[in-house]
């Protein structure tokens, strides 16, 4: 891209000074030298962006290069090339970074889908705030289409897609415009840890990391997120209708409020009212984050445990206090229908059925992730411990 720039800065050098109202000397002059300098571009970069680069860029880039090549005029490399960007470094600059002029380091990122021609800045016509994204299967896609349809245009959609069935979606027109990633047999929080990193979806306000067995015909998207705001949720997710069956107290959904914040589960269950699954918890099947605790959580997901168990009596870690940071919201609620879609997606083995080994993985996977968080936790005291008695 350099080297385009380059060529851009030349041609707008070479336009002016043609543009001038210089005598017909002056100009001759002019376009001669503009002829020398020409063939010394060529020497120059030539050498610099040598033929291999040339054939690495897609077709299209390489093309455009050509064009500008033809239609350039006054070369003037050396101006370009006066400042040795060696002799920068900027250590606050983000970690490989520091080599840039601090002003043009752009250190996140968005979704937002871009056109090919046109003002840059004109591209967006609404700059969504919001993004929802789904893990799908093609055999969900009416369920998806209801969901879709409950969120608003400030939201970007992001799907991801566990069976290789994408162009299918595109029935949908909606679908045109939504993101979609596809690898097959991978699981909401695999896809999460590598596509949603924190700095990617900066420019969001609330993440969305949805299952794809969820009913929404008592929810509207635009209206939880103002609930979500007035009471102050930075982990949130909406209440489950009670009579389609439902896990814990805290997730219910209460008929006669907007929001909870803490529940009563059964005796024995909460020796703290503060502490999961009595408060500060919510279920990972339709969780919603605000952006600064997705910063946190999105370093809490482990690579390898790809099921996500766990993580809802973990996330607390991340906002404080948690108890009054994560709630339920009541007055928009979902139905967890419970098809488990990617859970018959195993191995049968030993004669068992795919979705046991599925599930066996699941709580194997719970139990490594507490040991780990348990035992990282205890080091990082003892750790303390040790610094300060020496
Ligand atoms: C050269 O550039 C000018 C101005 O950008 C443009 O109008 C013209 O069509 C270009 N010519 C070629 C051959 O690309
Ligand atoms: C090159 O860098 C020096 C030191 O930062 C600065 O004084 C000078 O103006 C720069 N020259 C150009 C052509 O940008
Ligand atoms: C999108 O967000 C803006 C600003 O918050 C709001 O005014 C508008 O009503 C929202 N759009 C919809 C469809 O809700
Ligand atoms: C994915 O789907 C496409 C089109 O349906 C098909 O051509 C391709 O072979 C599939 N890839 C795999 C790895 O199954």
């Amino acid at each position: 891209m350099q080297f385009q720039k380059t060529i851009e800065r030349i041609r707008h050098i070479g336009r002016s000074v043609l543009a001038s109202k210089a005598n017909e000397n002056m100009r001759l002059t002019v376009t001669t030298l503009i002829g020398v300098l020409f063939g010394i571009l060529i020497g120059v970069l030539f050498p610099i962006h040598s033929l291999s680069k040339l054939s690495l860029s897609s077709g299209l880039l390489t093309l455009s290069e050509n064009i500008h090549i033809k239609n350039s005029s006054l070369p003037d490399q050396a101006k370009v090339q006066t400042n040795d960007t060696s002799e920068i470094w900027v250590p606050s600059n983000p970690r490989g970074a520091e080599r840039l002029p601090p002003g043009f380091v752009v250190p996140q990122s968005d979704l937002y889908p871009r056109r090919l021609y046109g003002k840059p800045s004109e591209d967006l016509t609404v700059i969504p705030k919001y993004l929802v994204t789904f893990t799908v299967g093609y055999k969900q896609m009416p369920n998806i289409d209801a969901a879709i349809k409950k969120f608003s245009g400030n939201f970007t959609v992001l799907l991801f897609h566990y069976d290789n069935r994408t162009s299918d979606w595109d029935a949908y027109e909606w679908s045109k415009k939504a993101i979609h990633i596809s690898v097959q047999k991978q699981t909401k929080w695999w896809f999460a840890k590598r596509f949603l990193h924190p700095d990617v979806v900066a420019a969001y306000d609330y993440i969305f990391v949805w299952d794809e067995d969820l009913g929404v015909e008592h929810f509207i998207a635009e209206e939880y997120i103002k609930l979500v705001k007035k009471h102050g949720l930075e982990i949130s997710q909406p209440g489950l209708d009670p009579n389609r069956g439902f896990t814990w107290q805290m997730t219910r959904r209460r008929g006669d409020r907007e929001v909870h914040k803490e529940t009563e589960e059964r005796p024995g269950w909460c020796p703290d009212p503060h502490l999961p699954p009595c408060a500060g918890f919510v279920e990972i099947m339709a969780p919603v984050f605000s952006r600064e605790a997705w910063r946190c959580v999105w370093h809490m997901i482990q690579n390898d445990l790809v099921h996500g168990w766990g993580l809802d009596f973990a996330v607390r870690k991340c906002v404080e206090p948690a108890h009054e940071k994560i709630g339920v919201v009541d007055a928009q609620w979902i139905v967890h229908q419970g098809i488990p879609s990617l859970g018959g997606q195993g191995e049968s083995n030993n004669g068992k059925p795919p979705w046991q080994g599925v599930r066996e993985r699941c709580r194997s996977e719970w139990k490594i992730f507490q040991d780990r968080i348990d035992n990282a936790e205890k080091d990082y005291y003892k750790s303390l411990e040790t610094s300060s008695s020496t």
